[in-house]
Parts: structure tokens; C-alpha cells; sequence
């Protein structure tokens, strides 16, 4: 039986936009963040003399009781390290990092889009895409030269098919195979990822082919199909050459349709080389997206985050 408080975020996103629900998973449709039981406890005992509700040992000065050992080591504030992390993450960075996703894409404008969520590297976000999205048996729709790990998440994972299309004709992206393999998808649903610039081949469309490409999937959205685009922005920002796109595709399409839901999936590993911090972020971004709708994604994919690690390690900005 769905659980109260996911039915309360369900009815929530059928309201704002029927589509989306849609395109939830069936797992996606089980998930929420859960407000009550501990959670609830603990903002509750906040500020009371005891707090015997979370799994956290305070000193009597109230931060973090840690060992001593580790002051010849960190630089940063007791409460930047040792605490748990929200499963959203903490709200300075998810705030620091949209204001990121703004700068780097000027044609966002005003345009609106969700608050990211932080998750464990982008491989994490991709998983909780998956989580979401993905039912056993669907398919998504990759270009043929891709990144190896999307078979072990979409379909070891989660049993969705991995379907491929041809990457490349003409020396450019081929955006007929595209559009031909979106065509032939059946059913109403079509979940596909773009990896821009694309490993393994380093690939990033034109300008022109960027709009080619919005213009595929606005075709089929036209049609009534519901589509999720899952959007791997892992290498965002390495690109030199005149006349190839600079910005993220989610730019093109998180303000294109009502049926096209633009998950953007990024994160400073490979933007600013820090391999090992395990931190990315898992965005939304679709035409008329209300703050109701965004705010209700955001805490099933919280909840899908808080579900399998928790949260992540990182605490300070
Ligand atoms: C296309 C692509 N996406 C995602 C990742 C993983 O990023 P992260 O290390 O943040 O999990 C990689 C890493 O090689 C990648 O090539």
C-alpha cells in the first residue's frame, strides 16, 4: 500500500502536471521523504534540554563530540565535518550551486527550474534517476557510444533495456537516428540520456544540431508522448571549438513543453577536478513547472537519496 505521505506528493504532482506523474517509476511513485517518525522527533526536541532522538553524540557546548586527534588534521568548523548532512544537502550548497547552474548558462534567464538535490557523484544521480523514472522493462533511448556504467545503473540495476541509436553521420551528431528511435518507442513514455560533452567520444553538438535536437523531442512531445530527458552534464564546460553549443542542453529544454521533463545531472567531479569529493546534483526543469511540483520531486528524490546513503558526505560549502 503507498504510504500516506507519498500519496500526498503523488495527488501534488498529478495536480501540477499529470504528465509527470506519468513518467514517475513505480518506485518513484512508492518514494517520499518521510516528515513524520524520526525526523519529526528530532525537529521537535530542538532546543529542549534533551534530545535523545538522533543518532549524533553533542558535547555540552552542543556541536559535535569528536575525538581530539582530529584537530591536527581539519581546517574547517566542527559543524562543517561532523554532523550528519540533510539528504536534500545542506541548503547553502544546493543554493551556491543553482546560482552556479545560472552563470554558466546565461540563456536560463529568468527561467524557472527545481533546487538540486546533492547526491554521491554524478554515478549517484544517474542511479537516482533511474530510481525514479525507470520501471523493469522500459527502455532508454542512448546514443550508441556511451558510458559503460549506464548499463550496470539502467538495466542491472534497475531492468529497464538499454536502446541505442546511431551517434554520429556526416561527421555530426546524427539527430534523425534520434528522432527515428524516439518515434519508435512504444507506449506513451519515453525516457532517454544525453551526455554532452559525451565520453567516450568527447562529442558536443553545434549550435544548429542543439536545436535540432529540441526540436526532435518537442515533435514527439507534440504527439502526447511523456519524456524524460535525463541530461549527464558530468564533463559541462570542456569545450573550445567556435560554433559547438557551450551550454547545458537542459537550457533547451526545461522550458520546452508540458510533456518534456528535463533532469539535469551534474556536479564539480570532472568541473573543477575533485575526483574523490563524491558530490553531483540531481535537477529539475519543465515548462510551467510550478514551486508545488519542483518542491514535490525534490523530496521523493530526497527521500530516494535518503534511502540508500543516507546523505552525502559533504557538509560544508
Ligand atoms: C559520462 C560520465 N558521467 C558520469 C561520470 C561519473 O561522475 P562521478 O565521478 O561524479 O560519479 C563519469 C565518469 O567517468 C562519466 O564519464
Amino acid at each position: 500500500m503507498t504510504d500516506p505521505q507519498a500519496v500526498v506528493l503523488n495527488e501534488t504532482i498529478q495536480k501540477e502536471n499529470p504528465a509527470v506523474y506519468a513518467m514517475l517509476s513505480e518506485r518513484g511513485k512508492q518514494i517520499f521523504f518521510p516528515k513524520m517518525g524520526i525526523l519529526a522527533q528530532s525537529a521537535q526536541a530542538k532546543g529542549k534540554d534533551i534530545n535523545a532522538t538522533i543518532g549524533e553524540a553533542v558535547a555540552d557546548n552542543g556541536k559535535s563530540m569528536y575525538l581530539p586527534e582530529f584537530d591536527n588534521y581539519l581546517k574547517l568548523e566542527v559543524e562543517n565535518i561532523f554532523p550528519y548532512a540533510p539528504s536534500f544537502g545542506k541548503p547553502e550548497l544546493r543554493a551556491l550551486w543553482k546560482q552556479f547552474i545560472y552563470k554558466k548558462n546565461p540563456s536560463l534567464g529568468s527561467q524557472t527550474m527545481s533546487l538540486p538535490i546533492a547526491t554521491n557523484g554524478l554515478t549517484h544521480a544517474i542511479s537516482m534517476a533511474g530510481y525514479m523514472f525507470a520501471n523493469e522493462g522500459d527502455s532508454v533511448l542512448i546514443p550508441d557510444l556511451f558510458w559503460e556504467n549506464y548499463d550496470l545503473i539502467f538495466n542491472k540495476s534497475y531492468g529497464a533495456t538499454i536502446s541505442t541509436f546511431n551517434s554520429f553521420s556526416n561527421n555530426g551528431f546524427d539527430v534523425a537516428a534520434f528522432a527515428q528511435a524516439m518515434a519508435q518507442v512504444k507506449g506513451n513514455k519515453i525516457i532517454t540520456l544525453l551526455n554532452f560533452p559525451n565520453n567516450p567520444t568527447g562529442y558536443t553538438p553545434t549550435v544548429a544540431e542543439a536545436e535540432q535536437i529540441q526540436q526532435a523531442i518537442l515533435q514527439e512531445a507534440e504527439k502526447g508522448k511523456q519524456i524524460v530527458v535525463i541530461i549527464d552534464d558530468a564533463y559541462f564546460g570542456l569545450v573550445y571549438e567556435q560554433g559547438v553549443f557551450m551550454e547545458s542542453i537542459f537550457t533547451k529544454l526545461c522550458n520546452l513543453h508540458s510533456n518534456v521533463l528535463a533532469v539535469k545531472l551534474d556536479g564539480p567531479t570532472k568541473e573543477d577536478y575533485v575526483w574523490g569529493f563524491r558530490v553531483g546534483f540531481m535537477s529539475y526543469g519543465i515548462k510551467n513547472g510550478s514551486a508545488a511540483l519542483y518542491e514535490a520531486l525534490e523530496a521523493k528524490t530526497a527521500g530516494a537519496v535518503r534511502g540508500n546513503i543516507s546523505n552525502i558526505n559533504v557538509n560544508s560549502t
